[in-house]
């Protein structure tokens, strides 16, 4: 008997629902395996997840709404995205953006009639010193020039397998020799469990090792609380979100370095008593997935992860890969776990910490990939060895993602304590303008600055370097950044949902020359008092650049060109 197209829907549906025993928690999970076949989530699917989740449908689709990646209307066969980043734009993705238009015949936001492509911009892809760049479904296309544009279209017909770019293996530029390349395998894993909980903890504590999302928050005291916690399970969370515009350094430590990265984890999981690890992997690095889950096996088969691992009794941990769904949100550590949980990308109140009450109520670490591959640097070399790098209150190394105008970009490893002008000799872009540290939520560092030193002492980061040069309009720069927070803003607080787009707003009116002195110091007022009022990092961080450029760079504001203002 042949089955209808909504009967074979619901057969796959059923099955999904009965492979995740039904659990709240799977609910994008099962969302992501509909739409990979059918392109999109229809209202029929939501309600069906929804009866056999034992949730309300509008509870479904809220959380299939709140993702990037979850399309809730039929889309093209191959959805394009092209990458909206600085780096991105300041290598020509509006040129590219053309050349797709004219070679496809639509705008972005729609799709060919017939079904084949959607056209879409989106947020940082992490390709940034290989931008332009963009996503086609989950392949990704890296130093894109027009010419190249047409090429990849005509090749979606067979699928486009003979034109991947060279990312991942082939083609990363390193500009100096990592330490993590003279890592002897699982080194670090093998001392940590001829050591005491306790012993390794104290070790990685004296190490000063600072969590490298971005908060820099300290990796010993963080285990040494989740580990503190009495609790019939822990976790640990490896954060391979990167969401932050112009980082890639994550991708990179995943493509080429991903045993550490599991080998971290796994210490942690003795540090502290946990039997699970999830890798939160951004939707956007879907291509790594295959490779990960191959180094997983190989870990499963050597004996590294399951019970007893290395021999050790009561060692037991295994680690699973969640796909994110293109949220930025999702990278703060307490919405990454909302997310975990199959909810809306949303940051808790805290506290509690997901130290205490982290995923499923369980005391939970949640690190960086990167704090989490130094970490087994650290308990093979030693604390001695770590803080004889860096500086006072900066210890070790750190990895830098540079991209922007300047002639050198890549993955560069540097000593914490490195000033802005050394760093822009080091890569080819002395002479800039401004530099961006941090991120868009990061600092605006002018040119008068750059005697200024990488390290939580002047300028503390998570690894991501934009270099703006002399030809720079810095205004620009910040509608690309407010474009940006006004989408990710997961809309939690009025200040940061509403005050974004105010912002944004006035920025325009600027571009176009059209704004007042009393309307600019009222968006500056409105700049702190969004800082003050959100919840979370992205709030508090979103009105940095238009104060920066306020304070710095008042001139571009004030003496706009005529010909400039549009
Ligand atoms: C808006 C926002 C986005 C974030 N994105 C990331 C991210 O993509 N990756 C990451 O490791 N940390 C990110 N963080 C920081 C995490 O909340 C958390 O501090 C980090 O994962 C902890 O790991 P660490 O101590 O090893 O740095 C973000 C924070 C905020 C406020
Ligand atoms: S500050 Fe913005 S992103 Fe953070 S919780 Fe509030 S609304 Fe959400």
């Amino acid at each position: 008997m042949l089955l209808t197209e909504q009967e074979k829907e619901r057969a796959l549906i059923s099955n999904l629902a009965a492979k995740h025993d039904h659990q709240r928690s799977a609910l994008i999970p099962i969302l992501q395996a509909v739409q990979a076949d059918y392109t999109y989530v229809s209202e029929f699917a939501m309600q069906l997840v929804a009866d056999l989740l034992g949730i309300h449908a509008a509870e479904v689709y809220s959380v299939a709404t709140f993702y990037q990646f979850i399309n809730t209307k039929p889309k093209g066969k191959f959805i394009i995205r092209l990458s909206h980043d600085m780096s991105s734009i300041m290598k020509g993705a509006k040129t590219i953006a053309r050349q797709l238009e004219n070679d496809l015949g639509i705008k972005f936001g729609e799709t060919t009639p017939d079904g084949m492509f959607t056209l879409e911009w989106t947020n940082c892809i992490g390709m940034n010193y290989q931008a332009p760049a963009m996503m086609v479904n989950s392949e990704i296309f890296a130093n894109l020039t027009p010419q190249r544009v047409n090429q990849i279209i005509e090749s979606c017909g067979v699928e486009f397998r003979s034109h991947r770019p060279t990312i991942g293996k082939v083609g990363e530029t390193f500009t100096n020799t990592l330490t993590y390349s003279s890592h002897r395998a699982n080194a670090g894993l093998n001392k940590a469990v001829g050591m005491s909980r306790s012993d390794l903890i104290a070790e990685v504590t004296a190490a000063g090792l600072r969590g490298r999302g971005g908060a820099g928050f300290p990796t010993g005291t963080k285990w040494n609380l989740a580990a503190a916690t009495k609790a019939d399970a822990k976790y640990v969370i490896c954060n391979a979100d990167e969401g932050e515009p112009g980082t890639f350094k994550d991708r990179v430590i995943l493509t080429q370095y991903a045993d550490m990265v599991f080998e971290g984890m796994t210490i942690a999981a003795y540090a502290i008593g946990a039997v699970e690890g999830i890798v939160y992997l951004r939707g956007e690095y879907t291509y790594i997935l295959s490779h990960l889950e191959e180094v997983l096996a190989a870990r499963r088969k050597a004996g590294l992860l399951g019970n007893n691992i290395l021999g050790k009794s009561g060692l037991s941990f295994d680690i699973r890969i969640r796909m994110g769904a293109g949220a930025y949100i999702c990278g703060e550590e307490t919405a990454l776990i909302e997310s975990l949980e199959g909810q809306r990308g949303e940051p808790r109140n805290r506290p509690p910490y997901p130290v205490n009450t982290g995923f499923n109520n369980k005391p939970t670490v949640v690190n960086n990939v990167e704090t989490l591959a130094t970490a087994c640097c650290i308990v093979d070399r030693g604390a001695k060895w770590f803080t004889s790098i860096g500086t006072e209150r900066s210890k070790g190394f750190k990895l830098f993602s540079v991209s922007g105008d300047c002639s050198r970009p890549g993955v560069y490893e540097l000593p914490w304590g490195t000033s802005v002008e050394q760093l822009l000799d080091l890569v080819g872009g002395s002479g800039a303008k401004a530099v961006q540290v941090g991120g868009y939520s990061g600092q605006l560092v002018p040119a008068t600055q750059f005697s200024r030193r990488l390290a939580y002492e002047d300028l503390g980061l998570g690894g991501s370097v934009i270099i703006y040069g002399q030809e720079r309009d810095l205004l620009e720069v910040a509608e690309n950044y407010l474009e940006f927070f006004v989408e990710e803003s997961c809309g939690q607080c009025t200040p940061c949902r509403d005050g974004n787009v105010k912002l944004l707003e006035g920025v325009q009116l600027l571009l176009k020359g059209k704004c007042s002195t009393r309307y600019l110091n009222e968006l500056i007022g409105l700049c702190e008092t969004i800082q003050v009022a959100s919840k979370c990092g992205l709030g508090q961080s979103s009105p940095k650049v238009l104060l920066a450029i306020n304070e710095h760079f008042r001139d571009e504001i004030m003496v706009r060109p005529i010909s400039a203002t549009h």
